[in-house]
């Protein structure tokens, strides 16, 4: 065990790995970004510059070589997370991995083998768990203010990702569902105290996207828990207008709504534009609804700052690979049902040949298109 703050490096230099460092600065008592490995220099030491970071690598594996290193931090594309883990992992080092937590389940069995077999941990990063509003909606629920709970909603919408590689199924392993549903899954999984999950009911499309990508941008997802709870996870890369993300929480004795962006956000109309709203918003002119503190809003230096405690055995995580597993299992579910139709059970079984869980819709006969390619 180190001293002083837990010493982390990044992997990756753009989106969410901006997002970490910001979060770590904000949150700096327990943690300091030492290091970031990106494969375009540039990129790396942009990064680097911006936030501070005395350290830049090309390659990954370079910087796992640094021995007070104690902690990487995984935001590169899904299809690189598992064996990312396994070189973390294998190097001694903590590892926070970004949601979804791979682009299989095997995979997802194999880094939390792996991170076992070398004594390091394996956190998920899931923000959700650590947002302040929804964690609020949690401590009620469990106060018992709605009293027995029998359905959650969770969505998120904007209007796609900013990058191209989500795009590419063989790298995301699934569009909207993958992306986003992967939260949404989680976040009724944890909040019904991880009941688990019984069977999951999907339909989806591809409607604005079609001329450049196979994924779906449209997503709606039924999970039956084994409390007998409902969760309804709406997903879509096809909603104008910046990120939306919220929760409604149904009980017997009351409900809560929570809108993650809205009710924090400033209600404004300029005619000139100012400079940033929210994630993804499109423009500042007109109506908008800039928000602040945004990533404290999210949960993200929250989420570092517990898993830095944990990588000292000061917390135990809250997020863990077994959670992004039983997502993965969920999410695979999930494009089963699309595809064929019809609600699945789980444990699912994936077929044999299956690489990715799009692949379940995109090769199923139930799959029905609204555009065409
Ligand atoms: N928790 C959240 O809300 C959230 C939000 C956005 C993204 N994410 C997740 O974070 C991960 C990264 O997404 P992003 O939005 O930052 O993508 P991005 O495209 O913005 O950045 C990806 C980064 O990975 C790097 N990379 C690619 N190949 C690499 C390699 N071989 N070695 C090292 N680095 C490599 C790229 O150079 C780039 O810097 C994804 O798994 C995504 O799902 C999570």
């Amino acid at each position: 065990m180190g001293d002083g703050r837990v010493r982390v490096g990044i992997i990756g230099s753009q989106f969410q790995a901006d997002i970490q460092a910001e979060s770590l600065r904000i949150m700096p008592d327990e943690a300091e970004v030492v290091a970031v490995a990106s494969p375009t220099a540039g990129n790396a030491a942009a990064l680097a510059n911006k936030h501070g970071i005395p350290r830049v690598f090309t390659d990954y594996r370079e910087m796992l070589k640094e021995r007070d290193i104690e902690m990487v931090n995984i935001c590169a594309p899904n299809s690189l997370h598992a064996q990312m883990t396994k070189d973390i992992a294998a190097a001694g080092k903590h590892i926070v991995c970004e949601k979804p937590l791979a682009m299989t389940i095997a995979e997802g069995e194999e880094m939390i083998a792996v991170a076992k077999h070398h004594g390091v941990l394996l956190m998920y990063g899931e923000e959700l768990f650590f947002t302040p509003k929804y964690l609020k909606a949690k401590e009620m629920a469990e106060a018992g203010a709605f009293g027995k709970i029998h359905l959650i909603k969770q969505s998120e919408k904007h209007f796609g990702p900013h990058s191209p590689w989500f795009w590419d199924v063989n790298r995301s392993g699934g569009g909207a569902l993958m992306d986003l549903g992967c939260h949404g899954i989680a976040f009724c999984y944890w909040f019904l105290g991880r009941s688990p999950i019984k069977s999951v009911y999907c339909q989806m499309g591809t409607y604005v996207h079609g001329d450049k990508t196979l994924a779906e941008d449209e997503s709606l997802c039924i999970l039956e828990f084994a409390n007998g709870a409902v969760g309804l996870i709406e997903n879509s890369w096809a909603r104008r207008g910046g990120m939306d993300d919220r929760i409604e929480v149904f009980g017997d004795a009351g409900v809560t709504y929570a809108n993650l962006h809205m009710g924090n956000a400033l209600q404004t109309y300029s005619e000139n534009g100012y400079g940033y709203a929210v994630e993804k918003a499109p423009t500042t002119k007109g109506w908008t609804y800039p928000v602040f503190e945004e990533l404290w809003n999210y949960g993200t230096p929250q989420e570092l700052n517990h898993f830095a405690r944990c990588a000292r055995g000061k917390e135990t995580p809250q997020a863990t690979g077994e959670d992004g597993l039983a997502v993965m299992q969920a999410l695979y579910a999930g494009y089963a049902s699309a595809g064929e139709g019809r609600k699945i059970a789980l444990p699912y079984q994936v077929p044999p040949g299956v690489k990715k869980p799009i692949d379940l819709w995109l090769n199923g006969s139930a799959r029905t298109q609204a555009a065409p390619r």
